[in-house]
């Protein structure tokens, strides 16, 4: 090595890189992220090579030994990053040839930053994995509570924002749940494509070593060895699955959020988040904000956008390796973060939101929720529900104009849109018998909801736990 050139590649260069080339090429102020996880595939790396004799097994260990001090230094926050050496890997590698000598230059052997690099995110982006699904299904354990408390409370249920028929809060709480469900189900296969091992790849061929793969593979836990070396230093559909995913949470939690809003609007009132899940206004001292709800609607923009940025980011790349790749991480990072924050944040807030029973009813009332149950009950006195839908929208009118509820009319006034009303339709226009008509699978019965939170504690008790 001159001193001009750089460190670890400059064998073949005069000079080292201009400043600004320094700056711009550089990841190591982010991907330092990465270091428990790169220590930890260094570490196997070398029991391996130890293991088929390429180095010693006082060699693995004065290595493994250097490698756990970096380790603790780099926690501890009592290690320097350097920008001149590029990337995690080299900084660490040059801190272990400092720290062991000579030694540390033969870490490297049958590997390359490509399969390196590969082998990096796939262990912290597992273990991401795992904190995420942990806490989705916190999330939605909680959802399965509220469900169950709420199981009686009648709300207008609403299509195109109308109120359409009455639900209770707590079968809106199994939607919200049913929704996570598939994303932890998503979550668990995607965490299984990331679990292959890349490391053995070296720079995109292969190496002329006799390593073993699969020894390394079990080391570090991957079920699978990456069959095609080209393929498994070069492509990045695993962040692109988990970008999928992630971006879907968003997009749910971003529809409940929405909703969180309207609920909380002063219009509606139909829920109460305490004052600390809250923030003001500067100027309007009235004011109480559901900004938790909106910022979480607002990063989900950012959070697709991350999907469509790794998607372009590996839309024009040949085979193998391209430095284009270096562009995953801030984008997968950012995912994590905030993927995980909103989760986190959205639990809290709904775990301590107080629900509004009297005015959630009113809305539902207000709205002729139970137009659709009187049409249902002439069908049941053999009236053709054409003609049944026509003589409920002939009633809706007239309860309209005379500005009351449809259970509200005499019996004699609802008897001249049809002579099929009895006097027992009063028990189908009232909200409670609505809902609790609605008594099947999937169906809005209190009994049902408590039904159906049963089952949905049940599947998630039978998850696998994240490893
Ligand atoms: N920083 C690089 C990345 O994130 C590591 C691999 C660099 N490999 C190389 N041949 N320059 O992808």
């Amino acid at each position: 090595m001159t001193s001009s050139s750089h460190q670890t590649w400059g064998g073949r260069f005069a000079s080292a890189p201009a400043r600004r080339v320094q700056a711009f090429t550089e990841s190591v102020s982010f991907d330092q992220r990465l270091a428990e996880a790169d220590i930890r595939g260094s570490i196997a790396h070398a029991r391996m090579l130890a293991h088929i004799g390429v180095l010693t097994d006082q060699e693995f260990n004065t290595i493994a030994d250097g490698l756990r001090r970096i380790d603790k230094r780099i926690s501890a926050g009592d290690f320097e990053w350097r920008t001149a050496l590029e990337d995690v890997h080299m900084n660490i590698e040059s801190a272990l040839t400092d720290d062991i000598g000579d030694l540390g230059k033969k870490l490297h052997t049958a590997r390359s930053r490509n399969d390196q690099i590969a082998t990096d995110i796939r262990l912290w982006l597992r273990e991401s994995i795992d904190e995420l699904a942990a806490n989705l299904a916190h999330l939605r354990r909680t959802l399965i509570n509220l469900a169950e408390r709420e199981a009686h409370t009648i709300m207008p249920g609403l299509t195109h924002l109308q109120v359409a028929q009455p639900v209770t809060f707590g079968h809106h709480m199994l939607a919200w749940e049913a929704m996570l469900a598939r994303d932890s189900e998503r979550l668990a296969e995607v965490r299984a494509r990331v679990n292959h091992l890349p490391l053995g790849a070296a720079a995109l061929a292969g190496t002329t070593f006799a390593i073993d793969r699969e020894m390394v593979a079990r080391e570090l836990g991957f079920e699978h060895v990456i069959d095609n070396s080209l393929d498994a230093v070069s492509d990045r559909d695993f962040a692109i699955d988990f970008a999928n995913c992630a971006s879907l949470i968003m997009t749910h939690l971003s529809r409940a959020a929405e909703e969180i809003v309207m609920w909380v609007a002063p219009a509606s009132a139909f829920i109460e988040l305490p004052d600390g899940y809250c923030t003001g206004s500067s100027i309007m001292p009235q004011k109480k904000n559901p900004d938790i709800a909106e910022l979480i609607r607002g990063k989900t923009g950012r959070t697709n956008g991350h999907v469509v940025a790794l998607l372009t980011l590996t839309k024009g790349q040949p085979l193998a390796y391209n430095r284009d790749n270096q562009e995953d991480k801030q984008t997968l990072f950012d995912l994590v973060d905030t993927v995980g924050a909103s989760v986190v944040i959205f639990t809290d807030m709904v775990s301590n939101m107080q629900v509004n029973a009297e005015n959630c009813r009113q809305a539902a009332k207000l709205g002729y929720a139970t137009a659709t149950d009187l049409a249902d009950y002439l069908v049941r006195k053999d009236v053709a529900f054409r003609d049944a839908h026509r003589i409920v929208g002939n009633a809706v009118a007239h309860a309209i104009s005379a500005e009351c509820d449809l259970a509200d009319l005499a019996l004699t006034t609802l008897q001249q849109f049809s002579p099929a009303i009895e006097s027992d339709v009063f028990d189908v226009l009232t909200l409670e018998g609505s809902v609790a008509a609605r008594d099947h699978i999937g169906g809005t019965a209190p009994s049902q909801v408590l039904a159906a939170a049963h089952r949905a504690r049940e599947r998630l008790s039978a998850e696998a736990p994240a490893a």
